[in-house]
This record gives structure tokens, sequence and C-alpha cells, in this order.
């Protein structure tokens, strides 16, 4: 079934959603982790942060630029004081929210909606990196 613009603009607050959620989560991580890795994590999960904005900001003038209304909710952010577990909930994060922009560029690719499409793979982009970065984090990981 072909998509169309309303399901198209459902998923990219859905995106929406999940960046601020991203936000508060870097944020709180940050100020939450503890230990030996204390600054160090801080420092990690900060550096993210204008990443996860700069995301949530292009979605919102997109969502406008399409017509739709851009959310103002987050999706709901599960803390944690132990340090693994965070990054650990941030891998999954970051894992989902891959998927859900692969879905999001096909959908663009249906609509053909060609600037879009390639946007949404730069934020492919990023979150690979943010993913693989806590990948190489969560190797040998000794606390
Ligand atoms: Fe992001
Ligand atoms: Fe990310």
């Amino acid at each position: 079934m072909a998509t169309t613009m309303e399901e198209l603009l459902d998923g990219l607050n859905r995106d929406l959603s999940a960046e601020y959620q991203a936000v508060i989560t870097y944020r709180s991580f940050a100020s939450l982790a503890t230990g030996p890795y204390r600054q160090e994590l801080r420092q990690f999960f900060e550096d993210e942060i204008p990443d996860e904005l700069g995301h949530a900001q292009f979605l919102a003038d997109k969502i406008v630029a399409l017509g739709g209304t851009p959310t103002t909710e987050a999706l709901p952010v599960t803390l944690t004081r132990d340090n693994r577990e965070m990054l650990e909930i941030a891998h999954r994060a970051e894992s989902e929210t891959i998927e859900r922009y692969e879905k999001r560029v096909r959908q663009a690719e249906e609509l053909g909606l060609t600037a879009l499409k390639v946007r949404l793979e730069d934020l492919i982009v990023d979150e690979t990196d943010h993913k693989e970065e806590i990948e190489r984090r969560l190797k040998n990981w000794k606390e």
C-alpha cells in the first residue's frame, strides 16, 4: 500500500518525540554518571546532545514545511544510575532510531521527496556513528 503524506507526517512526529527523548536522556545520564569514569561518560553524553537537538530542529522544520504540526511531546525517558545500563539504554535507542529512519527513507522515496530522503540518510549516518561509538565503549567493559 502506498504511503500517504499523513503517514509520513505521523512518522516524522514520532521521530521528533524520540529525538527530544534522546536530548533528555543524554542530559540526565551526563548528570547521573558516577564512579571512576564519571567525567568521561559525562562528556560523552553531553557531546551527543547538540547532534540530537540538530535532528529535532531539522524534523520540526520539515514537518511544518510539509503542512504538519511538530509535536511538543518527548517519548518517556528510562532512567538508571548504573553506568553500563545507561550505555545499553542508549544503544537500544540508537538502534531503534536507525530502523525508524530507514523506514522513513522508504516512505519519503515513495512520496517522491528526494531531498527529505537524502537528509534522512544523513541522520542515519549520525545515529550509526552514535551506535558504533557506544558499542566500542561497551566492549571490554570492566566496572
Ligand atoms: Fe538523533
Ligand atoms: Fe543519536
